[in-house]
This record gives structure tokens, sequence and C-alpha cells, in this order.
């Protein structure tokens, strides 16, 4: 059973979804205005669960991109150099882009799609992350739009997975020591 690998919850669906809103107010006040449209890119797969719920608190005509990037390839947990699974499904040109993910951790996932975004020559860039963990995010990848700031641990759920598996578990929460090697 999914439940019985997860020892604690950190942030419940109903406090996720409560944040999550109040991005979406946050970011409607600051496009509601903007000529150019906007743009969300979501880094898949993480991102999925979060950009879902962020774009319905969105009352804006808006388009989505996508990327995929690869950064703890099967049951990792510590970071490696991001792969590019899929570089990019849209068209960023001239649009207003927010880039989405999930969580800043090292940072060389946003480091990595701040770069390729930018080639495409948007109106301008934005960067929202649900999570952060503040102790090692570095200061030059900066988030516009941060949901949590959480301690340096390695979380599951809402789209966060270990090994592809959790990413459905409804909470943010922590695994069971004995299933993380
Ligand atoms: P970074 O490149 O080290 O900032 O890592 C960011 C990416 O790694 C995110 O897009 C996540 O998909 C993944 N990641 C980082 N920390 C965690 C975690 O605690 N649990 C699950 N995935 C994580
Ligand atoms: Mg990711």
């Amino acid at each position: 059973m999914m439940e019985s690998d997860i020892d604690r919850i950190l942030l419940r669906h109903e406090q996720i979804h409560r944040r999550v809103a109040e991005l979406g107010a946050e970011i409607a006040k600051d496009y509601g205005e903007a000529e150019a449209g906007l743009t969300l890119l979501p880094i898949l797969s993480g991102a999925m669960i979060f950009v879902a719920d962020l774009i319905r608190e969105l009352p804006l005509k808006m388009k989505i991109a996508l990327t995929q990037i690869s950064t703890y390839p099967g049951h990792a947990t510590e970071p490696s150099e991001p792969r590019t699974v899929m570089e990019l499904v849209g068209d960023l040109r001239g649009r207003h882009v927010i880039i989405v993910d999930d969580i800043l951790d090292s940072g060389r996932t946003l480091r990595r799609v701040q770069e390729m975004a930018r080639r495409h020559e948007p109106a301008s860039q934005r960067t929202c992350v649900l999570l952060r963990k503040t102790a090692k995010a570095p200061p030059d990848i900066a988030a516009d739009y941060v949901g949590f700031d959480i301690d340096d641990l390695f979380v599951v759920g809402y789209g966060l997975d270990f090994g592809d598996h959790y990413r459905n578990y409804p909470h943010i929460g922590v695994l069971r020591p004995e299933i993380m090697p």
C-alpha cells in the first residue's frame, strides 16, 4: 500500500490547495493587464499535478507549453546532471512565460530550463515553484513565486516522486527510512 510507505505528512492537501489558490490570485493580479499573453511552462513530470491545480485558479486567457527534464534517474535521491527528455512543446516567442516546477532544490533543473526558455525570446520570463529547499537553492536561481519553503528533506506526493511512484499521493510527505536507500 502506498499510504503505509509514508512516514509523516509535511503538507496536507487542503493546505497545499489554499496556497495554490493564493499563488493563482497573485499571478492573476500580476498578469491580468498584460498585453502579450501568458504561457505557463511546467517542467514534467513533477510539476503536472501542481500546474493542473494552478491553472484552474487563473481566470486569464492563457496557454500551456511543455518541457521534460529528468534530474533524479530511477531511485536516486541525490540529483545528477539534469537530462532534457523533451526540449519544448509550444511557442514562447513574445509571450509572458512562467516556468513552473514542483520543487527548487539544487537549482540545476531550473537553470537548464531558464536558459532554454530565454533562447526562445519571450516578452518576459518568471519562475514559480511549489516548494523551495531554502538550504540548497543558489541565490542566482531565483523563483518569483514560491508556495512553501521546506527543510532539506526528500519528499513525495502531489506530483513529486521516488522511483516514479507516489506522484498520486494527495499530500506531501516523507517516506519511511527503510524505503529509501
Ligand atoms: P534541482 O535541479 O536539484 O533543483 O531539482 C529539481 C528537480 O528534482 C525537481 O524538478 C524535482 O522533480 C526533483 N526533486 C528535487 N527534490 C525532490 C524531492 O525532495 N522529492 C522528489 N523530487 C525532487
Ligand atoms: Mg522535476
